[in-house]
């Protein structure tokens, strides 16, 4: 009789953004694998990231997963923000780390769900501008089309806690008549903060009569990370069924974020919080 000897790996997952974007990456990573631990680096100091140059962005992306590495002891790292994923083939990492980042997940959801074929994104300048979506949905399939529609003013919204309301829908209108959804039938949210006005996003599809489908990267990332779990890529915390911990770090200040972290995450009232400096740490 041969015994299966599985190796566990207790330290925890790194998942970075901006700011609260990637807490809706993290929320369905801690749905799907609560046994594990996570650490959450908000840059605040540095948002937004999807107005600066790829340069810049990959500057923050590798000063980010380097802490990480270095002060976290992360196993594996989440890139929880789409302008940040769009630069992670251009930058050189001094670890082997598993790295994650929101794209191509994104993508493939789209790929998958789309029957026209025409496939419609919102995101940053930032992401907008590097094509990754474009190019991850011709990798599935090169008959697709990718109508990209920068919507800068969704992130200042986000971040503001205005999630809904007449300034959000003037705003999503904006953006709505930008879009030439003719033939149309799926929406990626190609930034992670925009799940947040999504229930916004729905009402004004309906209103306009459209029939679109909403995606975004945070479920196919995590069947992604599920994918590598059973490659052996990341080994898992433990089999037993306790929760993992939480932790999370600010590079500015903090109440504003846990505000709003807090209406949307109520069970994280608990979770350890800490102010960094990444100029500080080397
Ligand atoms: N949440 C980030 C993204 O997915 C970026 C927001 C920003 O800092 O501009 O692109």
């Amino acid at each position: 009789m041969s015994l299966e000897i599985k190796n566990f790996d207790p330290r925890p997952i790194g998942v970075f953004d901006s700011g609260v974007g990637g807490l809706s990456v993290l929320n369905q990573l801690i749905n799907h694998f609560p046994e594990e631990n996570f650490v959450y680096l908000g840059d605040t100091a540095r948002l937004p990231y999807g107005s600066k140059s790829p340069l810049t962005i990959q500057k923050y992306v590798t000063q980010n997963i380097n802490y990480l590495v270095r002060h976290q002891q992360i196993k594996a790292v989440v890139v929880a923000c789409n302008s940040a994923s769009t630069v992670l083939s251009q930058i050189q990492l001094a670890s082997d780390l598993p790295v994650f980042g929101v794209i191509k997940p994104g993508a493939r959801a789209a790929f998958q769900i789309s029957k026209t074929k025409k496939i419609g994104l919102w995101a940053t300048r930032a992401t907008v501008k590097q094509e990754s979506y474009p190019k991850a949905l011709k990798d599935l399939d090169s008959t697709i089309t990718c109508i990209s529609v920068p919507c800068p003013l969704l992130v200042p919204l986000v971040e503001e806690g205005l999630w809904q309301g007449d300034i959000v829908d003037a705003v999503l209108n904006h953006y709505f008549n930008q879009t030439d959804f003719n033939n149309l039938d799926t929406l990626i949210l190609g930034c992670t903060h925009y799940p947040f006005i999504k229930s916004s996003i729905e009402k004004v599809i309906h209103k306009k009569n459209l029939k679109v489908n909403i995606i975004d990267s945070a479920l196919a990332l995590a069947e992604d990370l599920s994918q590598a779990f059973k490659n052996n890529l990341v080994q898992k915390n433990s089999s037993a069924l306790k929760k993992g911990s939480l932790s999370l770090l600010l590079t500015d200040e903090a109440s504003h974020f846990m505000e709003l972290a807090l209406k949307t995450f109520p069970s994280w009232e608990n979770s350890k919080f800490q102010l960094i400096d990444l100029n500080q740490i080397v």
